[in-house]
This record gives C-alpha cells, structure tokens and sequence, in this order.
C-alpha cells in the first residue's frame, strides 16, 4: 500500500505550527509543543518539548533554533502535540505554557483547554506523594496524575487510555486533553468534557466506514478487540475497531476545524467523556460507560469551510474584512430563508418546533459579549411581533442568580463560536429543568449547536477577528426572522411585518451605503485617537448599539468606553459631561426621537459637544451636533444594523491609529471555552 504517511520532523513540526498558527484568532499568549526526540531503537526514547511565552511565531523561531530538522529520521507513526494557551490560573510565561508535563523526563506531557476546578486538592495529594509541581497551572496536576497511575498500574499490559480513563475520572471541571507518553511511543489519547474536540481523518483511499462505533469498558486493547468482534455483526461492518485507521491514515486532533482543513474536510466530533485513541495507526473510540440516550457511533462528518474563507485577502485586519463583507454576510443569513415575493420567511431549524414554541410562556434569549447584545437589539420587535414577554440575560448573570425556568419556557443561545462556556452552562441548566432550547450560532458542529433541541445556524461565514461584528448582525437579523416567522398568522401584524421584510430586502444596500463612510469615520478616528474616553448614547431600538459600539472600542482600543441609555442620562451620567469628553449620540427617527433630542438639549447646555450618528432626513439634530454621521434610514426595529457598522469601523480606526494589534486585543480570546 501507498501510505501517506512517513512523515518527516520537518513536515511534523510545519503542521503543528500552522496548526497553531490558524488558532492564532482565538487570543492566547503563548504556546508550545512536544514532538518524538528520536525514532532510534538503541537510543533512549524521549520527548522534546519546545515552549515560549508570545506570538507563534516566536515559538517556531525557537524549534528552528533548536531542532536538526533535515535530520534523515523518518517516523512511521509519529505523533506531535502542540497548543496555545490563554492564561486562566498563573501569568503568561514558558512554564505555564503547554504541554505540561510529568516530570524533567517529559515521561508524559498534556495539552488542555478548560479548566481544573479541583486541581487544588489533586496537587495537595499529589505533593503528598512527592511530586513537585513547577508551574501555577491547574493543568500541571494532570500529567503528575498519569503518572502516579502510571507507575502504580496492576499489570505491565495497561494500556494508555485505561491510565487516561482513570485520570479523567479523578478531574472535575472542563477539558479538552491530549495526552503523549514515552512509555506508549507513537500512541495519542484524547479526550474531552465541556470544551471541544475534534478529530480530523484525512485518507487517500475510501474508509471502510464512515461509523466508528463507540466501545464500552476499556482498556486493555485485546479486551477492546474481543468487544469489538462481537460487536461487529450486529454494527454489519467489516471492520471495527480498525474501523478507521491503516498506514495510509492520517489523524489531527484539534479543538476547532479551522486549525486541520487544510488536510481534510473529514471530521469526527467527539462526545463528552469520550476517550478517543490512536494506536499503531488505528482509531478507536470508548466510554467508561454506557448510558439509554447515547448515540451508539460517532460518524465521519464532512465539513463545508474552505481555507481561503479565513483568509485576510486585501485587508489589514480580518475585523476591517469582515466588517466590509457584511452586505454579504447578511444575505447569506438570508438566503433560502426569507420569500421576498411571498413575505414568509421560513427557519428549516426550527419548523418542527414552532407550535410548541408559539405555546410557550415566555421566551429567554442568553449571550455573551456581542452575542448578548443582539439578543438586547432585537428584544423589543421580538415582544412586538410574538406578543410573549422577553427576556434577555447575560449567561453568567443567569446562572449567578439560579433564575427559575421552566418547563413551558423557550431559552435561546446565542453565540458565535458555540463554545461560550458561560452560554453553554446556562444550555445545560435550562435543559435539565427541561424548556426547549434553541441555538443561533455561526459554528457547525459546535458544542451549543449539538446540544440544543433544535436552532438556526446564522451563515456568516468564519469570523476571525476577536471582535464580533458581522457575526453581530447576522445574528440580528436571524432573531428579525424568527419573529417574522413566529408572526405569519397574525393578521394585526401584516402591515408591520411586510414593512419589516422590506426593510431586509433593502439591508445589503444600505449597509454599503454606509460602509462608503469609511473615510469619513476615519477622519474622526484622527481626532479622536488621543482621548482616553468615549461615550455612547443613545435609547430605544439603539441602545444595543451604543452597549456594542462602547465593547468594540473597550475590547480594541483600550480606551474607556460607555454606552449610556439616554434616558438615564440625568440619573448620573450627566454628571461626566463637559467640553472635553466626548460624546457619540446615537439619534434616529423612530420612536424615540423627541426623547433623544431632550437628551441632546442636555448635553449641549453642558457644553458637550456631540458627535451624531443620524438618518439623512434629519435637519434638527445636526444643528446642534459637533459633528454628524448620516446614516440612510431604514425601518424603525433595523436600524440598529446600520447604525452599529461606523462604531464598528471607528473602533478599528482608533485602534490602527493607536498602534494596536487590531485582530487581537490584548488579555481577550475569541472563544472563551472557561466559566
Ligand atoms: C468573547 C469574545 C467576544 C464575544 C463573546 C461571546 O468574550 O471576545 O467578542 O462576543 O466571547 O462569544 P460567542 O462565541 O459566544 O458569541
């Protein structure tokens, strides 16, 4: 057989790296890796391991460095880890960084993603048996963890994923791990709970399956293999447990596609608990045990992301593409789903559910961050167009306040990534009290999108940049949908809901018309570049913009930034107004209009000079203002589309001019996968 593999070290390390490299968006401040240090029989084994505080890019400068990469030695089976890491517990620094590992031996070494919330009283024990930890990571404890199992194993056969199987039942917390040993050269386990886990398989020839079925007990793989035997007439596939997995198999393990797609599109998500393994080129998934709901395989799933969908192409930061790329985004939203001839629009996701959600008491819509602030933009056309009450919550908030929930409720996720670990707790809390629940997420496959009942993915395209935006108003305009779709039989509402769908008609138009203001905004980034704050203000259905707009310029620039609800300026913020900070008004003609000029009045008797962001129809509010950005209009409950892309592209703006690395912000990750 033509295999594809032996791999050299060279191409072993240049996937690692790039692998790492296409995480890079996701915020992290170091990382490292550990690779085979020999393939040499007579030589004693050992694992090399490479870390630094910093960019990749410093990281691969280092193994350059180090490491004889036109070394001759080919590995037949050869097996690299390598991570970024985002500091949860201790500072930024090689020794926190990961792998961590067991000993100055390196006997086994970890990566993690997740967090260790019993790591304490493991240390405690593990000190106790004489191990001496040398970093502040609650990771540490879990290579000290295997190999205490390690070395007080029962048998010389123990495989390493009964070791893995055992350490996992002593963590509490969340994880996503990869384990590498010495003792098992060659050999990977992998496992997870709570954080996300893929593996990717790339092959030259077809599988012989496309179901690796799951196995139950573990871990002795000739136990595993007679399992497997009896299992295999039933499951009627030829093979089993080499189900996938000869020399001309390749497999990556990673926490998200985009880190693998360049090597294949073929993708197996794992479960929580799972335990996946790689041994002498074969794949093998298990469980400690089995419970009525599991799915009895997991299947090879094909993913549809293309590289070049992350790539930056002409732009100097994926937030400025992405935020230009919004007239599409929006449509894509759109597409298939939104009847502009018949105005219906129709969630595939969700159409099996909608008597019951039209049955529901109350609707609850949970978020993070930029996610949230969809959920408040959208509050009050979704009260208006599903006449249930609403109720928007920041997930950690959510779950603080142990909120009753119950059982004829409607909780919706949103979130990006899927992976939101706040979002995805405040999920699983509103499962157990069992509400349906409804994801809007950007991310096929994610954790929130698997584990919601039903949902809408919102087909913005791979958003890279740490700060959200077009993954923002795609959600926008999902939750417009799903309260047009909710509405269809109301005949009060035909009026307002054709106008609303209009609006969506005209979106990708206007959002151009705005984004033709770039030079504009910019010209005002120049002076406002020094200042070190910025207040937005505004009420109504652009509250939400004021709340994302001040996040864009917080999480960016490192100014201060707030967004104030005009209508409690009198309540305290007032007090922060004079001639010298300044102050974005968020002014349209809806409902509100008449309120926020008395908002206006007072700022400008306090010398404020605003700068207001207004529709083009508007006379009044630009003779008072220090400057206007002039917006086209649009239906009243839409606006907020268009009115958050000159804050989005002021914030980039700001942050250029400012010298900062727009895409990622200090101390900020894309996917926050901790609580
Ligand atoms: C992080 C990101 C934010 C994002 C939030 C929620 O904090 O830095 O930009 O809004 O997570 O993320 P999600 O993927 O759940 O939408």
């Amino acid at each position: 057989k033509k295999s594809l593999v032996p791999r050299t070290r060279k191409e072993i390390f240049e996937t690692l790296i790039k692998g790492l490299q296409r995480l890079e968006y996701r915020g992290y401040d170091s990382a490292g890796v550990a690779i085979d240090g020999n393939n040499n029989e007579d030589k004693e084994r050992f694992i090399k391991l490479v870390k630094k505080r910093g960019k990749v890019k410093a990281l691969e400068e280092e193994l350059y460095k180090q490491d004889d990469l036109d070394s001759k030695a080919d590995f037949e089976t050869h097996f690299g880890i390598a991570h970024t890491r985002w500091a949860t517990h201790g500072v930024p620094s090689a020794i926190n960084s990961h792998p961590q590992r067991s000993d100055k031996r390196n006997e086994f070494v970890v990566i993690h993603n997740g967090i260790i919330t019993n790591y304490k009283d493991l240390r405690k024990f593990l000190e106790s048996k004489g191990y001496e930890f040398e970093s502040e990571t609650d990771t540490e404890t879990i290579p000290k963890l295997i190999k205490y199992m390690y070395d007080n194993r029962e048998s010389e056969d123990t495989s390493f994923s009964a070791l893995v199987e055992r350490v996992i039942q002593q963590l509490e917390g969340a994880f996503a791990l990869v384990f590498k040993s010495i003792h098992y050269p060659g050999e990977a386990v992998a496992t997870r709970r709570g954080s996300p886990l893929l593996i990717g398989v790339r092959s030259k020839y077809k599988l012989s399956t496309e179901q690796i079925p799951v196995l139950y007990r573990t871990c002795n793989i000739e136990n595993v293999k007679n399992i497997c035997n009896s299992r295999m007439k039933r499951l009627d596939s030829s093979t089993c447990l080499h189900a996938v997995g000869d020399k001309a198999v390749e497999f990556f393990f990673a926490s998200d596609a985009s880190a693998i797609i360049e090597h294949t599109n073929r993708v197996i998500f794992l479960e929580d608990d799972d335990i996946a393994a790689v041994t002498d080129g074969k794949l093998s998934i298990h469980r400690l045990e089995r419970s009525a709901s599991d799915d009895p395989s997991r299947a090879i799933q094909t993913l549809q992301m293309e590289l070049q969908q992350i790539m930056k192409g002409n732009f100097s930061a994926f937030m400025q593409k992405e935020i230009f790329e919004q007239p599409e985004s929006v449509v894509n939203t759109m597409r298939g789903r939104v009847n502009f001839e018949s105005s219906t629009v129709l969630l595939g996701g969700l159409k099996d559910h909608l008597k019951e959600i039209r049955r529901c008491r109350r609707l609850i819509i949970i978020g993070c961050g930029t996610s949230y602030h969809a959920a408040v933009a959208t509050r009050q056309v979704l009260e208006e167009l599903t006449e249930l009450p609403v109720m928007v919550e920041l997930a950690s908030d959510f779950l603080d306040r142990n909120t009753p929930v119950f059982r004829d409720d409607v909780c919706f996720f949103i979130s990006q990534s899927g992976e939101t670990a706040d979002t995805l707790m405040a999920l699983r809390y509103c499962k157990e009290r069992r509400a349906l629940t409804v994801g809007i997420t950007n991310t096929v496959g994610s954790s929130i999108s698997r584990e919601t009942d039903c949902g809408v993915h919102i087909n913005a395209g791979p958003e890279i940049g740490v700060a959200s935006t077009k993954a923002y108003t795609s959600q926008f305009v999902s939750l417009v949908m799903f309260g047009l779709m909710m509405s269809e039989d109301r005949i009060s509402l035909q009026k307002r809901r054709q106008e609303i769908i209009s609006g969506l008609k005209s979106l990708p138009e206007m959002i151009k018309e705005v984004l033709s203001l770039d030079e504009k905004i910019h010209d005002l980034a120049l002076e406002l570049y020094k200042q070190r704050s910025l207040l937005v203000m505004g009420r109504g259905y652009n509250y939400a913009t004021c709340l994302e707009g001040a996040l864009k310029i917080k999480e960016i620039t490192y100014m201060h930034s707030e967004g104030i609800l005009a209508g409690e300026l009198k309540h305290g913020p007032l007090a922060l107004i004079d001639k010298q900070m300044p102050v974005i008004m968020v002014i349209m003609k809806d409902p509100c209009f008449t309120k926020c000029q008395n908002a206006l009045q007072q700022v400008t008797a306090r010398q404020g000079r605003p700068i207001i962001l207004c529709s083009k129809e508007d006379t009044e509010s630009s003779k008072f203002a220090y400057k206007t950005i002039e917006l086209p209009h649009t239906v009243d409950c839409l606006q907020g589309v268009l009115s958050v892309i000159p804050l989005q592209l002021l914030s980039f703006h700001l942050a250029v001019l400012r010298g900062y690395d727009v895409d990622f912000p200090r101390n900020l990750a894309k996917s926050v996968t901790v609580e």
